[in-house]
């Protein structure tokens, strides 16, 4: 594919995701999306990767998730490929776009999520990246409005889920997500660049924690 038809694509995938995720209400908006986009883009310039394919992953990453699909992890990849079909990418690019989409997603506390590729590992970091700090704070309660879940029960412990089923049905209060992934992130980033900012953002979330409880308590 030519530098031109690549820009077009881009572009063209850029209106089909916005169009698509614009106003969504529970933190997998469109600016989650661009935020993701721009981040990977700042992390792959530090590797060697395809920029191209990180792009594009990025853009594709939550068109049809799983968390608003029953659980079906299929329709990701399924949806992104007709789309990148329909644009002419070549197969072998769409077959590791698909890969990436498949592989990203947590899947539990005790669950690997190792990705294939340099351009899966730099999609992945970015994207958890923006499950952490301020920004992941606000989306985790978000999401947690969204699923009718309580913002905190004391009397409810954290589970660390051994199998992505198990997490998948999670119905918990969102200071429990907190423990069974947000914290967990930090020590799971793929690059030199994700891990360097997700140190910074994970202080972030244990400050405001710390204040959550002393509220909750009453102490300040
Ligand atoms: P992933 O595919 O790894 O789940 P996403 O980009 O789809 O990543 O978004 C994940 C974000 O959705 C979380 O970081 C959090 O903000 C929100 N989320 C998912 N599950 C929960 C939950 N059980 N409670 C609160 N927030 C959640
Ligand atoms: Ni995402």
């Amino acid at each position: 594919m030519s530098d031109l038809l690549k820009t077009e694509t881009i572009k063209n995938t850029e209106v089909f995701v916005r169009e698509k995720l614009e106003g969504e209400g529970s933190g997998h908006d469109w600016w989650h999306i661009h935020r993701v986009r721009n981040m990977a883009l700042s992390i792959a310039k530090q590797e060697k990767a395809d920029l191209f394919v990180v792009e594009l992953a990025a853009l594709l990453h939550d068109i049809a998730d799983h968390k608003f699909h029953n659980g079906d992890e299929t329709i990701g990849p399924k949806v992104a490929g007709e789309w990148l079909t329909s644009e002419n990418v070549e197969s072998n690019i769409i077959i590791h776009i698909q890969e990436i989409i498949k592989d990203l997603s947590f899947k539990g506390a005790n669950v690997a999520t190792p990705m294939k590729t340099i351009e899966g590992k730099i999609v992945q970091d970015a994207d958890r990246l923006d499950a952490i700090g301020a920004i992941g704070v606000a989306r985790a309660f978000a999401y947690g409005g969204h699923k009718n879940r309580e913002l905190h029960n004391p009397e409810i412990e954290p589970t660390p889920h051994d199998t992505f089923e198990t997490y998948k049905k999670n119905t918990g209060p969102t200071v429990n997500h907190f423990y069974e992934k947000l914290f967990l992130l930090k020590d799971r980033m793929n690059t030199k660049a994700g891990r360097r900012i997700a140190e910074a953002r994970h202080e972030y979330m244990k400050d405001f924690l710390e204040r959550f409880y002393a509220e909750w308590d009453g102490t300040v």
